[in-house]
Formats: structure tokens, sequence, C-alpha cells
């Protein structure tokens, strides 16, 4: 059985550790933390009296010392390491310590060998990136500067630490400039992680949110027709052999949770191409009416075509969708609503906010270019071209407002127009 790897990243105060402890509990999996270790590591360097800008003189201090991740907390030879690495002076030696590329080797092997079944929750600054680039689900958490020293004073207050908020702030502000821009590591989003400004939510919206996407992830693809798994190999191989093809941005696509791939449309070619050279299986939205003719409704509900539904139940006009992604699953849709074979794009139907917002779900922006010529593909004179961009975080809390969605789905739009054409 393969460990679940959740990947959660982000700067001082976004409030990783809050939320993946708060996730960790939820999926009942392994919380581990980081920062801890290399707070641990500086901690035990300064003890020593090794000068922590030397990595030899550092790499010397913790060289042999063993560390472990419990549920009780994080043990450095044995021993609970507890409150004397939470103070704000502690935070500044680990980011000085977690410069050295030896000690940072040291604790990514550690850290990789604490993912076991059924899973972990991970928190750093490069754990999407560096330590799990293959992880299941990456987030990546930020919150405004201001609201991430006051989240911070807090912290340090419910410590008993005496704390000055304009001191905080800047610290912040230092210590973001330093992980960003050291050689090794810096601390980026990666690809396909999924980016969550917390700076107006609630923990528990955190923590409802992050832990829904990894619930459904965890529960894998779900079954896929013995039909779609030929037809998409065969559309593939046809792809990548017969035309002049190229693909782009496969490592933006996350790899487990509910996905809508936001794609513009230019010819009824697009569903095939993009569906069957994505790297997950993919739902399809079709009209109703295609499936009048039942053979060819069954063709395309082998091929995982869902008829649009409209009517009460479906909050978003897309019933059949909404029922996918909320198991979990991948669906595909052409924002704009209809085919444009000019290869000019349009603007954006409401349904993928609306549909993104009920669901609250991730949107990938996707860009085709060529598909509108496939016979001058074949001769080899035009580029059938695939973008994948970075995912989009749904709207979370626009319920009860529909121009919040509209805006959003003009966003996605906005998105895809921004990916390179031909
Ligand atoms: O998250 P926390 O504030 O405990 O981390 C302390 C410092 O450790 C960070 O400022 C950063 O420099 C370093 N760190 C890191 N890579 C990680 C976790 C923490 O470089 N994965």
């Amino acid at each position: 059985l393969k460990p679940y790897v959740l990947a959660i990243d982000g700067p001082a105060g976004a409030g990783k550790s809050a939320t993946a402890r708060g996730v960790a509990k939820r999926l009942g999996l392994l919380h581990v933390d980081s920062g801890a270790m290399y707070r641990a590591a500086a901690w035990i360097a300064v003890t020593a009296g090794a000068d922590l800008d030397s990595e030899v003189e550092v790499l010397r201090a913790v060289e042999g010392v063993r560390f472990e991740a419990t549920e009780e907390g994080f043990l450095a030879n044995g021993r609970l390491v507890g409150p004397e690495i939470r103070s704000a002076d502690a935070g500044e030696a680990a980011s000085r310590v977690a410069v050295h590329p030896g000690i940072r080797r040291q604790l990514v092997a550690i850290q990789r060998s604490l993912a076991r079944p059924p899973g972990i929750v991970m928190e750093g600054r490069d754990i999407g990136t560096v330590v799990f680039p293959k992880a299941d689900l990456k987030i990546f958490l930020s919150a405004s500067v201001e609201v991430r020293a006051h989240r911070r004073f807090l912290e340090l207050e419910s410590h008993g630490e005496a704390a000055d908020l304009a001191a905080i702030e800047s610290m912040i502000r230092d210590r973001d400039r330093r992980d960003e821009s050291r050689a090794q590591s810096p601390l980026l989003p990666a690809g396909d992680a999924i980016r969550l400004d917390t700076s107006e939510l609630t923990l528990e919206e955190e923590v409802a949110l992050v832990g829904r996407w990894a619930e459904l992830g965890r529960r894998g693809p779900g079954p896929t027709t013995i039909f779609y798994w030929f037809g998409s190999r065969f559309v593939k191989v046809f792809s990548r052999t017969m035309l002049k093809f190229r693909i782009e941005g496969l490592d933006h696509v996350p790899r487990t949770g509910p996905l809508i791939a936001a794609c513009n449309h230019i010819s009824f070619w697009d569903p095939p191409l993009v569906g069957s050279n994505f790297p997950r299986v993919l739902h399809f939205v079709a009209k109703a009416e295609l499936f009048r003719n039942k053979v060819f409704g069954a063709m395309l509900r082998g091929y995982n075509s869902i008829p649009i539904q409209r009517g009460l139940r479906a909050r978003s006009g897309l019933l059949g969708a909404e029922e996918v992604l909320n198991e979990g699953g991948a669906v595909l849709i052409f924002p704009e609503g209809t085919r444009n074979k000019s290869g000019v794009l349009m603007p954006p139907r409401a349904g993928i906010g609306r549909l993104a917002a009920v669901t609250r779900t991730p949107v990938l922006p996707i860009r085709i270019s060529g598909s509108n010529q496939i016979r001058r593909s074949l001769r080899r004179q035009t580029l059938v071209r695939i973008v994948i961009g970075t995912p989009m975080t749904p709207p979370i809390r626009a319920d009860l407002d529909r121009a919040v969605e509209n805006a959003f789905a003009v966003r996605v739009m906005e998105a895809i127009a921004a990916l390179p054409g031909l």
C-alpha cells in the first residue's frame, strides 16, 4: 500500500501548522512539522556552541543526532523537542541553519523516510518541490504580511513571550526574503500546488477545504471503462505519432482530488486530444441531445461523458459534473460553452464559476491551438499545441454571490488567454 502524501508549504504565519494538524487529525494521518526539524537542528547547534553560519560547525554539532516524528511530537535522540524551539529567536536560528545544503540533504532524507502507510501530512517550505515532488496533493498557503505578523504575535503571547508587532512584521519580511532567495530549495510553490490565501479564512474553513480535497483525493481515481482505457490510449498514440503535436505543463496537474480542467474550444477534436493526453482520467460534459441515439449515447457514456442536465437539483446547471467532482474526479469543461472554429477566444458562460464555487474545486486552465487544422497537422504543417497552466483556487465563500462566480469565470478565461498559443 502506497502512503498518501499531502504536502503543505508556505511562508511563516500562513497557517501551515494549524491547518496541517487539523487535516492530519481529520484523515487519521501522521502530521510532520519539518520546520521543527530545522529549529531542533539549530537549537542543538547553538547548545553545542557552533557558529550557525558555518556549515561545517553545524554539521558537526548535529552529526549522529537521531530525529524521530511521533504522534506526541518530534524527538531528537529520544527526547521530546518542546517549547525551547518555539521562540522567535529559535525561528531565526532555524532559518540561518536552513541555508546550508548539507543540513538540508540530511533533514530531507529523514523527512522522506517518514512517509509510511496510511500516509502523512508534512508541512514546510520545500515539501512539494523537493522532499515529495510526486506528493498526491500539494497546498501552498499564503496570507498578507500583516495577517501573518498578527498570528505570530498571538502565538508568541500564548507562550508567554513578550512580543512587538512591528518587530515581528519586519522579521517576517526579512525571513521571507531569505527563504525565497536562497540558492537551494527556495520557498516557491510547486507547479501543481493549489494556492490558498488564508488571510480571510478561519482555521475551520481552511481545514474543511484542504481536508475535503485530501479526503476525496485519497479515494483514488475510481473505476474506468475498458472502452475509455483503450480509446484514450489509441488517441494518445495517434496524436503523438501522426500529428505534429506538443503538450506542455503536465507537471502542473494535481495528482489527486477534485479538479476542473478548463479549456478553450475550437474543434471537436479538443475533448479526445486533451482527454487522452491528460495524466488523469477525465470526464466530459456533453449536450443531452447527443445521448438520444441509443448506440451513440452508450458510446459517449462509455467514454466518460456526462449529459448536461438542467433542473432544480442542478445548482450549477451541471449536475452530472457536480457528482463526479464530489467524488474526487476530474472534469473537462469548455468555459465558452460552445466551439469556435476560428480559434478566437470568447467570453465565458457563468457555468464554470458556479460549478467551481458550488463544489469548491480548483480549476486548471488549458489552452489548445491548432486542433482546428488537423489535416495540416497530419501533413506536419501546423502544430497542435496544448499548454497547461497552474491551478486556480475557486471562490470559497461565494455561495450567495453570482457576481463573484461570474468574475471567477472571467478570470479563468483570462488565464487561458494568457497561456501561449501558436
Ligand atoms: O516553519 P517554521 O517557522 O518552524 O520554520 C523555521 C525555519 O526553518 C524557516 O524560516 C525556514 O528557513 C526553515 N525551513 C526550511 N524548510 C522547511 C521547513 C523550515 O527551510 N521545509
